[in-house]
């Protein structure tokens, strides 16, 4: 199939700040054009927007928590961009539950809260992206973003683990099943890397033991995952297809 290696339309879900800015940013220096999406954070997304190198970047926003937001961000987005070649599932919540700590009442919120966002929504703007990459007959990439807590546990995040883990397993099997279009899929397990949402952490007492995960006495860096994602969606990795790729700085090894 005749997937570009530049001036593709690519929708990345979560785009208001982090690794969706910086994936955002990635692919836009890379030549594509990127409907940035977001959930609540409009202005966050309008500067990520504002930073894109390149022309015809566009701005959706929505709640993906439900089958009907997704629906509605998915479809604007190929409105505004003519299509998706490439779907980078980027958005999620993580949330603590730790369930000693946890009423029943928050617990089986949180647990609907994670499974709409992290799973249900990757599932479904994939259909939906899929159906028109298959639709057009061009092929296209879907690349998720995993979790190592997917394979390591998160005692304090239960849900988010258990999601992660069905992201991957959602990703190997659309791989198997979108390869007959020219779709690949693939998913990444990034370890601890810094963004907005943990630079408390990682500035806190907590610091110095997370970077301790790791061998290299660091945590990773948004650019790091976004090198990766890049690859991911290129022609040339269609024979990584199917594949969940450890980007943790050597902090657990997957036997
Ligand atoms: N940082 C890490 O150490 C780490 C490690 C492993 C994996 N990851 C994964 O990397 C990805 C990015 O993480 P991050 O640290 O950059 O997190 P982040 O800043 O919290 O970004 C999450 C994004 O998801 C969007 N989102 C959340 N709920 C939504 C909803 N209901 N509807 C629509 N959008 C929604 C948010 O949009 P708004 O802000 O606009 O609402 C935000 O843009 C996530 O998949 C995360 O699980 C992160």
């Amino acid at each position: 199939m005749n997937l570009p290696a530049t001036d593709r339309r690519v929708l990345i879900s979560g785009a208001s700040r982090g690794l969706g800015r910086t994936l955002a940013r990635a692919f836009a220096t890379n030549g594509d054009r990127v409907a940035v999406h977001f959930g609540s954070r409009e202005e966050d997304a309008r500067a990520t927007l504002a930073s894109l190198d390149g022309e015809g970047h566009v701005l959706v926003g929505g709640d993906l928590s439900d089958p009907a937001g997704a629906a509605d961000v998915a479809g604007r987005a190929v409105t505004a961009l003519g299509g998706i070649d490439v779907l980078v599932n980027n958005a999620a919540v993580n949330l603590p539950h730790p369930l000693a700590d946890t009423s029943y009442e928050d617990w089986a919120a949180l647990w609907q809260q994670h499974v709409s966002v992290n799973l249900l929504a990757t599932a479904n703007l994939s259909h939906l992206a899929a159906r028109d990459m298959i639709d057009r007959g061009t092929g296209g990439r879907i690349v998720n973003i995993g979790s190592r807590g997917a394979f390591r546990g998160e005692p304090d995040h239960p849900a988010y683990g258990a999601t992660k883990a069905a992201v991957h397993a959602l990703g190997q099997s659309l791989a198997v099943s979108l390869a007959p279009y020219g779709i690949a899929v693939a998913s990444v397990a990034p370890g601890f890397f810094e963004t907005e949402r943990v630079a408390h952490r990682l500035s806190g007492d907590e610091g110095a033991a997370i970077r301790a995960q790791s061998p290299f006495g660091r945590a990773g860096t948004a650019e790091e995952i976004a090198a990766a994602v890049l690859w991911l969606a290129s022609p040339v990795a269609e024979w990584a297809s199917g594949t969940v790729l450890d980007l943790n700085g050597a902090s657990h090894l997957r036997t």
